[in-house]
C-alpha cells in the first residue's frame, strides 16, 4: 500500500467545514459541509462500484455484494461485515473524528476487492459501508442519533421533536433533506442486515501513548483494538433568576442565574475531581437574552458526566443537582435538571474483539486492547448486534480540538489492518 492512501482520500476534504473563528472543522450534520462530505463519501463508494443508498434514519450504506448476489434486495444481504463511521464533527474538531473510519474503509475495501480479484479471498457475505448522521450530537444535543434511532434506542418521536440552536426541528431539518419522518426509528429490517460492525477510529486520549505502552523513545504501537467505552450522559441545567438592567440593580438586589451557573461550574469539577475514574465537563454555556450590560434571566448550561460505574454516574449527577440547587436558591435563583442522553459503559463482543485482536496482531504484534472514555455508533449498537473498534495512534493524544492528529503512516497502518480484520471475518 502507498503510504499516504488514507490521508490522501481524506486530503479531498480538506478544505470542507473549516472554520476559521474557532479553528479546525465545524461539520454539523446536514449543513452544508457535512452535506458535501456526503457527496464526496457517495461519488468514492459509486467509483469503486459500490450500491450507495440512504436509509429511512438517514444513514447511507455502500454495499459490497457477493460476486453472485441476485439484485440489490437480495437475501444475502442478510447477516454483512458492517464497517464505517460518521462525517458530522464538534465545533471547532479536528480533521480525523469520523472520517478517519470512512477513508479507512474505502482504503480497506480496495485492498479486499484486489484481493477478491486475484483469487486470495472468498467471501461468504456482503460487506457495507456505512456512515452514521449526528454521531456527535452537536446539533441535535443526542449524540449518536443515526444509530440511536436505527437501534430503537430512542423514541423517533423525541428525536423528531430535537431542536437545533437556530430553533428548527430535526424532523423539520431532516425532511427537508429528503427524509420521512413518519418511517424514522427502529429499522429491524436493517439490523438484520449487520452480522457485525467494526468501527475504525482515531484514538482520542493518551491511551496507546502511555507509559504502559511506549518505549524509551515515547514511540509504541501505532494500532489497538478496543475492549470498552466509558458510560456518559449529557444533562441540561437551567437556572432562571430575574433579569435586569446592569446599571440600575444594585448588587444586594440581583438574582443572577449567571453567578450560580458560575458556582456551579465551579462545584462540577471538585465533584468529579473527587471521585476515582469520574469525568465531568461544562463546554456549552448560553445566557439568555445575553447582553453585556443586561443581567441574564436565564443561563443554560450543559453538563457531560462520564464513569465507568453507571450507579456512579448517576450519584455524581445527583450531587452536582443539589449543590447547583442550593447555590441557586442562595442567589435567589432556581434551577431545573434534564437529561438529554444517558449511555451505560459498553464491553464490545469478546469473540469479535478477540478476532480483531487475533487479526491485527498479525500486522501490529504489540497491538493492546484499549478501553475508551469517547462516545461511538459501535457503541449503541453493541446493544442489538455484535460490535469491536479498532484505534489508530494520535500523538497529540488530543481530540475534540484541531490539534487531533494522525500520521500518514499510522492511517495506512490502520486501513491495512481494518482489511486483515475483515478479511478474516468474511
Ligand atoms: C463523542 O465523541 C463523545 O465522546 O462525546
Ligand atoms: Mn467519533
Ligand atoms: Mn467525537
Amino acid at each position: 500500500m502507498h503510504t499516504t492512501v488514507v490521508n490522501s482520500l481524506l486530503g479531498a476534504i480538506d478544505d470542507i467545514g473549516r472554520d476559521a473563528r474557532r479553528g479546525g472543522y465545524s461539520r454539523p450534520v446536514y449543513s452544508e459541509a457535512e452535506l458535501t462530505l456526503r457527496e464526496w463519501f457517495t461519488a468514492e463508494a459509486t467509483a469503486r462500484g459500490l450500491d450507495v443508498s440512504t436509509d429511512a434514519n438517514g444513514i447511507i450504506w455502500a454495499w459490497w455484494d457477493l460476486p453472485n448476489a441476485a439484485d440489490a434486495g437480495d437475501a444475502s444481504r442478510d447477516g454483512a461485515l458492517v464497517t464505517g463511521s460518521h462525517l458530522d464533527s464538534v465545533p471547532g474538531g479536528g480533521a480525523f473524528d469520523g472520517p478517519l473510519g470512512v477513508a479507512s474503509a474505502l482504503a480497506a475495501y480496495d485492498l479486499l476487492a484486489a484481493r477478491e480479484a486475484a483469487g486470495e479471498l472468498h467471501r461468504t457475505r456482503a460487506l457495507a459501508i456505512a456512515v452514521f448522521p449526528e454521531e456527535e450530537g452537536s446539533r441535535f444535543g443526542v449524540a449518536c442519533l443515526g444509530s440511536r434511532l436505527l437501534a430503537g434506542a430512542i423514541d423517533p418521536v423525541r428525536a423528531l421533536a430535537l431542536r437545533d440552536r437556530d430553533g428548527n426541528t430535526f424532523a423539520d431539518v431532516a425532511t427537508a433533506h429528503g427524509l420521512d419522518p413518519d418511517r424514522m426509528g427502529r429499522d429491524d429490517a436493517t439490523l438484520a442486515r449487520i452480522g457485525h460492525f467494526v468501527e475504525l477510529h482515531v484514538e482520542q486520549g493518551r491511551g496507546l501513548n502511555s507509559e504502559a505502552y511506549t518505549d524509551h523513545a515515547g514511540r509504541g504501537p501505532a494500532i489497538a483494538v478496543g475492549n470498552s467505552i466509558l458510560g456518559h450522559g449529557r444533562w441540561r441545567l437551567r437556572f432562571t433568576g430575574q433579569g435586569n438592567h446592569a446599571g440600575t440593580t444594585l448588587m444586594t438586589d440581583r438574582a443572577d442565574p449567571m453567578v450560580a451557573a458560575a458556582q456551579t461550574i465551579i462545584a462540577v469539577r471538585a465533584i468529579a475531581a473527587a471521585q476515582d475514574d469520574a469525568r465531568a465537563t461544562v463546554g456549552r454555556i448560553e445566557p439568555i437574552p445575553g447582553g453585556t450590560n443586561v443581567i441574564a434571566s436565564i443561563v443554560d448550561v450543559w453538563l457531560d458526566v462520564r464513569h465507568p460505574d453507571d450507579a456512579i454516574t448517576a450519584a455524581i449527577v445527583e450531587k452536582i443537582h443539589l449543590d447547583a440547587q442550593t447555590i441557586a436558591a442562595a442567589e435567589g435563583c432556581a434551577v431545573e435538571l434534564v437529561e438529554e442522553s444517558l449511555s451505560g459503559t459498553v464491553h464490545f463482543d469478546t469473540t469479535l474483539t478477540r478476532s480483531l485482536v487475533d487479526s491485527v496482531r498479525g500486522r501490529v504484534p504489540d497491538a493492546p486492547l484499549l478501553p475508551t472514555g469517547a462516545g461511538h455508533d459501535a457503541g449503541v449498537l453493541a446493544a442489538v448486534v455484535p460490535t469491536g473498534m479498532i484505534y489508530v495512534r494520535n500523538p497529540t493524544g488530543i481530540s475534540h480540538s484541531p490539534e487531533e492528529f494522525v500520521e500518514d503512516a499510522d492511517a495506512d497502518a490502520g486501513a491495512l489492518a481494518l482489511a486483515e480484520a475483515l478479511a478474516d471475518l468474511l
